[in-house]
């Protein structure tokens, strides 16, 4: 057990634990959260299959929590991987708290891996199918290309999409396109250490936290409608795709995305710009 590489798995929450469950095959699992029970009662459940799995308790908006966390996972050895899954959807938060906790905190968390990651190491940050339908700026990319682990960012981004438009809605679509452009922009420092950050977007995945999108907004229930397998996806298919992305069979993916939403997307492609961005998150 002791032989086996190390997966930091970031949200002890729906998707965050089948992505730990799936992982724990491979790996010895850091389980991380903010909740420290959440990731506790996980662990306890993936430890009672066999697995070999750690918690840690971590704000990840927070430098010197992740600073802390680190530094433990530096005296461990090294990262072989990072499954970045922590996220609030649109009804969980403010503007500021989502750019926060889904942009800032992956971007924290992953630049302080990298100096830790082993050769061959991969880099997953979960983002979403709402990063592929809205489009920004010049001003917001170059915002979010570069200033992510910013505390500033919030402030900056609202100030550019102007204060009527930064709502949570605005915030979730803003955060999840700045992970496509994290996990671009800084492929080549992972290839530098021989390493590999993509980014995965589900698209309706039958979670807790979907479940609750699902009965406050019922654009949801119109884009459910329009999804070409008419089901939400499971968490299994988004770990499943996790572990792929971890592996060595997957070894040329690096600085890109993959989409997993069952079509939903392309199907898409008739309904009006708007109508959609305010769906699709
Ligand atoms: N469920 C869906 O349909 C769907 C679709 C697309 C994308 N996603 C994305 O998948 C990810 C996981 O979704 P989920 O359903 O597992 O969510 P979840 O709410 O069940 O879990 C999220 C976890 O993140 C943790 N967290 C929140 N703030 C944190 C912080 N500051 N520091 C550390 N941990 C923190 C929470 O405690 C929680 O355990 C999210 O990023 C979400 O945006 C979900």
């Amino acid at each position: 057990m002791d032989s086996m590489q190390l997966a930091v798995v970031v949200g002890a929450g729906g998707m965050g634990a089948a992505v730990a469950r799936t992982l724990a095959a491979d790996y010895r699992i850091l389980l991380v959260d903010i909740d420290e029970q959440r990731a506790a009662a996980v662990a306890d459940e993936l430890r009672e299959g066999g697995g070999c799995v750690d918690t840690a308790q971590c704000d990840i908006t927070s430098p010197d929590n992740v600073a802390a966390l680190v530094e433990r996972i530096g005296r461990q050895g090294g990262v072989r991987v990072l499954a970045h899954v922590a996220g609030l959807s649109p009804t969980m938060g403010d503007f500021d708290t989502i750019i926060r906790v889904n942009l800032t905190g992956a971007a924290l968390m992953s630049d302080a891996l990298l100096p830790h990651a082993v050769p061959g190491a991969a880099a997953i940050l979960i983002s979403s199918l709402g990063a592929h339908v809205c489009g920004f700026d010049d001003g917001v990319l170059s915002v979010l290309r570069d200033r992510a682990s910013s505390e500033d960012l919030p402030d900056e981004l609202r100030g550019l999409v102007g204060a009527e438009r930064a709502d949570s809605n605005m915030a979730y679509q803003l955060s999840k396109f700045g992970l496509l452009m994290l996990a671009r922009r800084r492929a080549k420092d992972w290839g530098t250490r021989g390493g590999r950050i993509v980014s995965l977007s589900p698209g309706l995945i039958a979670t807790p936290m979907g479940a609750k999108e699902f009965a406050n907004n019922p654009a949801k229930r119109r884009l459910f409608d329009l999804s070409p397998q008419k089901r939400e996806g499971t968490m299994d298919e988004i770990a499943d795709v996790v572990a792929f992305l971890a592996s060595d069979k997957a070894s040329f993916l690096s600085g890109t995305d993959i989409l997993v939403d069952g079509g939903l997307s392309g199907a898409l492609s008739d309904v009006p710009f708007d109508a959609m961005r305010k769906a699709a998150r």
